[in-house]
């Protein structure tokens, strides 16, 4: 089984003293947005790149098959682009819930893509770290591709997860070598 991070996240960071908090999107938090939030802005992060290294338990397959999902890799020269939302605190119940599967959250500093590109702030991002139970850790693109080819979970396909993030990736102009690679691949196997 997986380690259920829920409790964790609560009482590492309680959050309840704070009126709003900004949270930083890399995967499925980019494309789906399924809680309340006061304003969403295109941003970045630097020092992390996004990996498919996570397995997913409880979403995009199942403990006996889990899918493979994002998390962030610690990377010093690397920067990724993401979706920030301002969300009040009671939205991490639901939050903390949906990531529960592995991540932590940690507060970091974020810029903004948009107009006020030199302004920065502070919020939270969940990271699955290669401590978590689920964490599968690197693979080739397109062993990556033919493992999410065949997942599936409660949440839908893998595949749906991988090509709606490329997608939304694309819109928001970001150059990601590792997820563009491996929607190449998966396209190719599910033209087979
Ligand atoms: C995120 O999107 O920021 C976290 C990973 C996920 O839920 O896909």
């Amino acid at each position: 089984m997986s380690h259920n991070t829920i409790e964790e996240n609560k009482r590492r960071l309680p959050l309840d003293h704070l009126e709003s908090v900004w949270l930083f999107g890399y995967g499925s938090l980019i494309y789906k947005a399924d809680f309340p939030y006061l304003q969403r802005r295109p941003a970045r992060i630097h020092g992390w790149q996004r990996r498919f290294w996570q397995g997913s338990h409880d979403h995009r397959g199942t403990p006996e098959k889990p899918g493979r999902v994002a998390t962030l890799i610690a990377a010093a020269n690397e920067t990724c682009v993401g979706m920030a939302y301002e969300v009040t605190p009671d939205v991490f119940a639901h939050l903390d819930h949906r990531e529960k599967n592995g991540y932590l959250r940690f507060f970091t500093t974020f810029e903004w893509l948009d107009h006020q590109e030199d302004q920065q702030v502070e919020g939270l991002v969940y990271v699955a770290g290669p401590d978590n139970e689920a964490f599968l850790g690197p693979a080739s693109e397109a062993d990556i591709a033919e493992h999410i080819a065949r997942s599936e979970g409660p949440s839908g396909p893998n595949p749906e997860y991988l090509l709606k993030l490329a997608e939304a990736l694309r819109e928001l102009e970001a150059d990601d070598p590792h997820v563009f690679s491996i929607e190449q691949e998966l396209k190719k196997i599910l033209q087979r």
